[in-house]
């Protein structure tokens, strides 16, 4: 079971950020400048379609957590454990499950261990999630070009968003409906 739901959900979160993704290389700078910010109990929570880039996304944050070997999509594994870089990461892809298999994994296991977690699909868990994570959801807008929509939930995360000088989404409101 998870405790993690209710409260502060209104506080925090409120704020929405975008960032175009012209290249890939766009995408690989931002993953490696928030890793670069990491800190044991990071969560980065990713979705976007398929194809989106999550996957090469993460491979760029590994690499910038200094993660020796290859980093493969865990979409069959669900959860891959790397050890050896500046910190533990641990990678999941939710893709498949229900909220019920989710729960059973016991995730918050990772999510307090001392590595960055990062979930692909995580929207699909979103009442597993602690309530402080940084999400990420990546946006076609070209064979090449994505749009980047960040939401910080929590002060580290707020901090990290002004830290990367990012600018606030059009039409950002009350930040309720900003999971799809
Ligand atoms: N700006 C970009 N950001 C991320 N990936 C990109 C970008 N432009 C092209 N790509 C390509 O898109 C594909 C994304 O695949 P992947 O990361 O596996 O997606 P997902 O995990 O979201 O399903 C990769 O082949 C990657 O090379
Ligand atoms: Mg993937």
């Amino acid at each position: 079971m998870n405790d993690w739901s209710g409260g502060g959900e209104k506080a925090a979160g409120a704020a929405i950020y975008a960032l175009e993704l012209r290249s890939e290389a766009d995408t690989v700078r931002l993953a490696e400048k928030l890793a670069g910010l990491c800190a044991p109990g990071v969560l980065i929570a990713l979705d976007g379609d398929l194809g989106a880039g999550k996957t090469r996304f993460a491979k760029a944050f590994a690499a910038g957590l200094h993660v020796p070997g290859l980093v493969n999509s865990p979409t069959f594994t669900i959860i891959k454990e790397y050890e050896g870089g500046r910190l533990p990461l641990y990678h999941m892809d939710v893709y498949r499950l229900t909220i019920e298999e989710a729960d059973e994994l016991g995730l918050e296991e990772y999510f307090e261990g001392d590595g960055v977690s990062l979930v692909e699909w995580a929207s699909q868990i979103e009442p597993l999630l602690p309530p402080e994570r940084l999400h990420i959801r990546l946006e076609l807008t070209g064979a090449e070009s994505r749009l980047a929509v960040i939401r910080p939930r929590g002060a580290r995360y707020d901090a990290w968003c002004q830290a990367l000088g990012l600018r606030a989404a059009e039409g950002e409101g009350s930040g309720d409906d900003a999971n799809r």
